[in-house]
């Protein structure tokens, strides 16, 4: 069942990142605050996607963890800022208060700035044992490709810009390809490159996630209209405060699922060259259909 494949995943990757953000103690309230985003109980889908494209080639996925743990890093960042005033203004992450409310906004700021810089040292922390550097070093590459302007930044810089706009589908699939969308493609592609992979298999995980990570998004403008708060754990109706144009918005509510139906469809086309084809198909599933 692709549930217990993702909880083992899942209790493997938090286990590592304690280890990662064990006490310091010349700066205990930011490691502290760092500490409470990323250990809040996240779904850690991106880490379960470097893990899981890892092991299509190499059965010994923990050599990926730490590589897994960078990609849930960056996530954890990208969530303290967005939820700041100066950006979402949500005050609860997680079924918890968001970082700024627990600590202040220039912690929450700092959290975010310092889990990006450990993700990359985290990261790099691959053992060339294990790993011809070459795939390191393109995995790492990956990361930052995804983080960066061309990818969750960038989105989310167009997703402040849109706020208050009329917008169409097209650069509406353009900003949730690159705010979410980037960093799925990224832990799919980074797996891959970790693992030596063809180039390929690489463009097949990249079509792969592609796929997944818009519906992805997607399934999260849905669930901000028909989620009960205290489920989802974030507030509901965050967008529409925000003026933000969603998929839901634009398509409605049942157009927006038959969106994912389509993207599902595509996801597992890409998937089927893979040795475990089949769980990439059962995480499609999983992913698109949480929620509802
Ligand atoms: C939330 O991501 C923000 C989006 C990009 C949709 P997740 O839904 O993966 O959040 P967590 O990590 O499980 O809390
Ligand atoms: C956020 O999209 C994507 C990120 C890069 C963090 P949202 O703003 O819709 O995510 P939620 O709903 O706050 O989790
Ligand atoms: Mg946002
Ligand atoms: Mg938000
Ligand atoms: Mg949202």
């Amino acid at each position: 069942m692709i549930e217990n494949v993702l909880n083992d995943y899942s209790v493997m990757v938090k286990k590592a990142l304690e280890n990662y953000t064990a006490e310091d103690k010349l700066c205990p309230k930011l490691m502290e605050a760092m500490r409470y985003s990323l250990l809040a109980g996240g779904k850690c889908v991106r880490p379960a996607l470097v893990l899981e494209f890892y092991r299509q080639f190499d059965e010994n996925y923990e050599k990926a963890l730490p590589l897994a743990c960078a990609f849930e890093m960056i996530h954890a960042y990208s969530l303290i800022h967005d939820d700041m005033p100066i950006m979402d203004n949500d005050d609860v992450r997680r079924g918890k208060p968001a970082c700024h409310i627990a600590f202040g906004e220039q912690t929450a700021l700092l959290a975010g700035d310092a889990l990006q810089t450990l993700a990359f040292e985290t990261a790099l922390s691959c053992d060339s044992l294990y790993h011809n550097p070459k795939n390191i070093i393109a995995a790492v590459s990956a990361l930052a490709e995804a983080a960066g302007a061309r990818g969750m930044a960038g989105g989310q810089m167009l997703d402040l810009e849109n706020e208050g706009k009329s917008t169409n589908i097209e650069h509406l699939k353009l900003i949730h390809s690159l705010k979410t969308g980037a960093m799925i493609i990224g832990a799919a592609k980074a797996g891959c490159l970790l693992a030596g992979a063809t180039p390929e298999e690489t463009d097949a995980a990249e079509e792969y996630a592609k796929a997944v990570g818009l519906a992805y998004q997607i399934v999260d403008d849905i669930l901000d209209v028909t989620a009960d708060e205290s489920e989802l754990g974030k507030p509901i109706g965050s967008d529409m405060e925000n003026g933000k144009q969603t998929y839901v918005t634009l398509l409605g509510i049942e157009k927006s699922k038959d969106m994912v139906k389509e993207l599902s469809k595509s996801a597992k086309a890409a998937a089927g060259g893979f040795k475990y084809g089949q769980r990439l198909c059962e995480l499609v599933d999983y992913l698109a259909q949480r929620g509802y």
